[in-house]
C-alpha cells in the first residue's frame, strides 16, 4: 500500500552531508508551522523552538556539538519550557516532556523531507554552552537540534542497524505467549 504520507515516512533518512546552499524562509516556517500540530502530552505545549539560520551562530552551536556531522544552513533547537512544567505541577523528568520533544522532532523531519530539504537529529552538545550561546532564559533547557539544508547527492553511511530490523521484529502482536514454566 502506499500514498503520499507513507511515502515521505519511508523514504526520509538522516542527512549528514548538506550543500551549503541556505534554505528559504518560507520553506523554514513551513517546518516551524508543522510542530504545532505535533501531538502533545495534555496538549500543553510546554516547548519552544529556536529557530537559526545566522552564519555565525549557526558556526557557535556546532563547535559545542560533537555530535553535529553535518554543516547546516538552519537548525531549530527544540526545548523543554520546564518554567511552564513546573506551573503544572510536572516533575522535571516527566515522561511526556521528552516525549513531545520527540513527537515535535519527527513532525519537523517530516515536513522537511516533503519539501524537499534535508534533515538531521543532534542530541550530542553541551547544554550549557547552547544556552550560553543563546542567551537563553533561565527555565528553557535546549534538548534536541533539528539540523536543516540541502542534502547533497550521495551521503556518508548512516548507522548501522544491530541485528535484522523489520516491523515484524519490532512487533509483538496480541499478547506474549505464556512461558511454559510460568
Ligand atoms: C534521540 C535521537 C538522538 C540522535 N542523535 C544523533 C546525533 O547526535 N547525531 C547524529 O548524527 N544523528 C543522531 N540521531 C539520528 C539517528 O542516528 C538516526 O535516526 C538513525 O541512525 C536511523 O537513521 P535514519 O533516521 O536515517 O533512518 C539521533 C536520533 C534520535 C532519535
Amino acid at each position: 500500500m502506499t500514498n503520499p504520507v507513507l511515502e515521505t515516512i519511508r523514504t526520509r533518512r538522516i542527512a549528514r552531508a548538506l550543500t551549503g546552499e541556505p534554505i528559504a524562509r518560507e520553506a523554514f516556517e513551513e517546518v516551524l508551522k508543522a510542530a504545532r500540530w505535533a501531538p502533545s502530552a495534555g496538549n500543553r505545549r510546554l516547548h519552544r523552538f529556536i529557530a537559526i539560520q545566522d552564519p555565525l551562530t549557526l558556526r557557535l552551536l556546532r563547535m559545542v556539538t560533537p555530535g553535529m556531522f553535518q554543516r547546516p544552513a538552519a537548525i531549530v533547537v527544540i526545548c523543554i519550557d520546564r518554567a511552564k512544567a513546573a506551573s503544572f505541577g510536572m516533575r522535571p523528568n516527566a515522561k511526556g516532556l521528552f516525549v513531545d520533544v520527540g513527537t515535535a522532532a519527527q513532525t519537523m523531519l517530516l515536513a522537511a523531507h516533503s519539501l524537499g530539504l534535508g534533515s538531521g537529529v543532534v542530541t550530542s552538545f553541551s547544554q550549557a554552552a547552547v544556552s550560553a550561546v543563546l542567551n537563553m532564559p533561565e527555565g528553557l533547557s535546549p534538548e534536541m537540534f533539528i539540523c536543516l539544508g540541502h542534502a547533497t547527492p550521495t551521503q556518508p553511511p548512516g548507522m548501522p542497524a544491530r541485528g535484522q530490523v523489520t516491523w515484524q521484529t519490532l512487533t509483538q502482536w496480541e499478547r506474549f505467549p505464556k512461558s511454559s514454566t510460568g
